[in-house]
């Protein structure tokens, strides 16, 4: 193998720092991952060939079957929303839970609500372009909508694996060339992110607001850290990260029992700790008031419920641009470890670059 060859897998693995020692009667690669939660983190080999190989994306399994005897997250969660597109096995699945546990939809709209005020304070700072992964169905207000209030020209691509959201996105929110629907898996974000349709609309270099809306918490523990990991990595600076995900912090253990058997391998629940969830935001300045329940973050009237056993936090970090420091915003955005509310969940600090 040259050095040409050497400066090619380089090229194709930007995620990675590979370089060759040639030392006496040893010649090797080594390989370090620069992204926090990228695997793997080291290899060492005498053949580039091999280097290729392990660093290669694992395909995940491919977009999900389409079936109605079967419940489907997307579908359930539509029925806690009062959305019409679910099957019968979803809405015994959805409403077998809101028997027990009727602050679920409650909890389902506040989620929907906090996306809104997300993503109409990050277009309000001016982010021209939005990446929603794990869309859903349909569920109003679209979140193109919201951003084109302050952002008329705003290009926003929605990702998900299910062919039946996809289909329905395509017919209800792709209605200009400036939004894109895109099949993609969470599980595999550098390989859903490279597709043309999604880089003919989204600039790399730009900064984006990107929207995992209730999405990680169906993703095994090292896949969700991952994927988080992933995009802190891959967005430019000055984009944003908006987070909302069940947590195992506060819900009752048996709605988290009930939601794992009704979603099964399909969609594993995994009850993340807020510690945990927080940590998704390592490194970025998170927008007051920090990693919170969802009906807490920025309320527009404060609706807190009477009483819920399920919870699902939510924050908004912002990735620091070079020498401007971690809190360009003072009043709007905050470091956590320098403040935050006595509710909030801390995120590692943000150091700036
Ligand atoms: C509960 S819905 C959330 C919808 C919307 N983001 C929201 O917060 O209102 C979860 C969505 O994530 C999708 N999803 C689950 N696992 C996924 C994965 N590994 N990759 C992409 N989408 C996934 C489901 O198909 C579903 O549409």
């Amino acid at each position: 193998m040259s050095e040409d060859d050497l400066a090619t897998v380089q090229a194709e693995f930007p995620g990675y720092r590979i370089w060759r020692e040639i030392f006496p009667g040893r010649d090797r690669y080594v390989v370090r991952s620069l992204v926090p939660g990228l695997s793997p983190h080291t290899l060492i080999t005498s053949d580039l060939t091999e280097v290729r190989e392990a660093l290669k994306p694992v395909s995940p399994p491919g977009p999900e079957a389409f079936t109605t005897g079967r419940t489907n997250v997307a579908r359930m969660y539509a029925h806690w929303l009062g959305g019409k597109d679910s099957f019968e096995a979803d809405r015994m699945a959805a409403d077998s839970v809101l028997v027990r546990f009727p602050e679920v939809a409650e909890i389902a709209h506040a989620n929907r609500a906090f996306l809104a005020r997300a993503v109409r304070h990050v277009a309000q700072q001016g982010v021209r372009q939005f990446v929603d992964f794990g869309v859903g169905l349909p569920a109003s207000p679209n979140l193109h909508d919201i951003a084109r209030e302050r952002v008329p020209d705003a290009r926003v691509v929605y990702l998900d694996r299910d062919p039946v959201v996809l289909s329905h996105a395509r017919a209800l929110l792709a209605t200009d060339e400036n939004i894109g629907v895109v099949a993609g898996d969470l599980r595999n974000p550098a390989a859903a992110m490279t597709v043309p349709a999604l880089a003919e609309l989204i600039s790399a270099p730009e900064p984006v607001c990107v929207i995992l809306g209730c999405v990680l918490h169906f993703l095994p523990s090292t896949e969700a850290d991952a994927a988080a990991a992933w995009f802190r990595w891959w967005m430019a600076p000055g984009s944003y990260l908006v987070i909302s995900a069940g947590t195992s912090t506060g819900t009752d253990p048996e709605l988290l029992q009930q939601l794992q058997a009704a979603f099964g391998d399909a969609a594993p629940v995994t009850g993340r700790t807020a510690a945990e969830i927080a940590a998704w935001f390592d490194g970025l300045a998170v927008a007051r008031p920090g990693v919170v329940d969802v009906w807490a973050w920025r309320p527009d009237s404060v609706r807190r419920p009477a009483q819920s056993r399920a919870r699902i936090l939510a924050g908004v970090g912002r990735k620091p641009v070079a020498g401007t420091g971690c809190s360009l915003e003072r009043d709007d955005w905050d470091v956590l470890a320098a403040g935050g509310t006595s509710q909030a969940v801390r995120a590692r600090p943000c150091t700036s670059t």
